[in-house]
């Protein structure tokens, strides 16, 4: 479904010229969870960004292939882009504050990829709205769908955004450290709720995260980021047992003790 090869992303306007991302490449089935993981820098939000052709205009492809259900992602024009995102490819962002419009309302947002790629009468949106709004723990929707970001949480305009994300079922969705900025309840429940979009709709997931541990609980596959280069790929059980690259084995050393040991007795289990 989706193939990444020697992807490589630059900033040309800065002395020496920066290469941020270096020959990454990844390529993922339909259907697939797939874990992103590298200490902060190490080029996860700037290859998140070239798949959805956000980057911003300092930055720059330098070479490589993205190629989208038999689609060149680097060939699209910009109307081109607007029918991939939102519709097959949506994105939750690390910045909720970046994403969202101080201008519009939370209801006004959350159901604009629906009235980009659907039907949906302004009732039958608003319905919809307020539905996900409560799947992703959002309190007192009614009130909320009036609101403005400011007025709102960090947390929850966090969760405003994974909904505005989750709203249309696209066939691959990037998120972007998508839990990080959430107290622990919420994480699980945000967790779980992308598990049951990639189970009932067959969602494929790109899950950054610098956190092994939320990588573990929900992907499949994972490749290791450093410096911008991927220095290992493979099944989570894999890298997590047997590391081979130095940065693979300091993450896992990071993850504090009680969680190494509940990880040693499952593998054993
Ligand atoms: N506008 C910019 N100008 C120059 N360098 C930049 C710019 N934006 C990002 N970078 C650099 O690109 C590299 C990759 O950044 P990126 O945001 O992809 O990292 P990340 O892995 O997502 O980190 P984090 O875990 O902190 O989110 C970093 O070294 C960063 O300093
Ligand atoms: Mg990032």
């Amino acid at each position: 479904m989706l193939e990444i090869e020697g992807l490589s992303i630059g900033f040309r306007d800065v002395e020496p010229p920066l290469e941020v991302v270096r020959d990454f490449s990844l390529t993922m089935e339909p259907g697939e969870i797939v874990g992103v993981v590298g200490e902060s820098g190490s080029g996860k939000t700037m290859t998140a960004l070239a798949l959805m052709g956000l980057l911003k205009s300092r930055a720059r492809i330098t070479s490589g292939r993205m190629m989208f259900e038999g689609r060149d992602l680097l060939t699209l024009s910009r109307k081109g882009w607007e029918e991939v995102r939102g519709k097959e490819i949506s994105m939750i962002f690390q910045e909720p504050m970046t994403s969202l419009d101080p201008l519009l309302t939370i209801g006004r947002q959350m159901e604009e990829s629906l009235r980009l790629h659907t039907d949906l009468d302004r009732r039958e949106r608003k319905r919809r709205v307020l539905d996900m709004m409560e799947q992703v723990g959002l309190p007192q929707p009614e009130k909320l769908y009036g609101c403005y970001p400011h007025q709102l949480s960090g947390g929850m305009r966090q969760r405003v955004m994974i909904g505005a994300a989750l709203i249309t079922n696209t066939r691959l969705m990037v998120a972007d450290e998508p839990t990080t900025a959430l107290d622990v309840t919420i994480q699980a429940q945000i967790l779980a709720l992308l598990k049951k979009m990639n189970q009932e709709h067959g969602t494929a997931i790109l899950f950054i995260s610098h956190d092994l541990r939320v990588i573990r609980s929900i992907c499949s596959r994972v490749v290791v980021m450093y410096r911008g280069e991927a220095v290992e790929m493979g099944s989570v059980e894999e890298v997590l047992s047997s590391p081979q690259a130095d940065h693979t084995k300091q993450l896992i050393a990071a993850i504090p003790d009680r969680e190494n040991r509940l990880r040693g007795g499952k593998e054993r289990s």
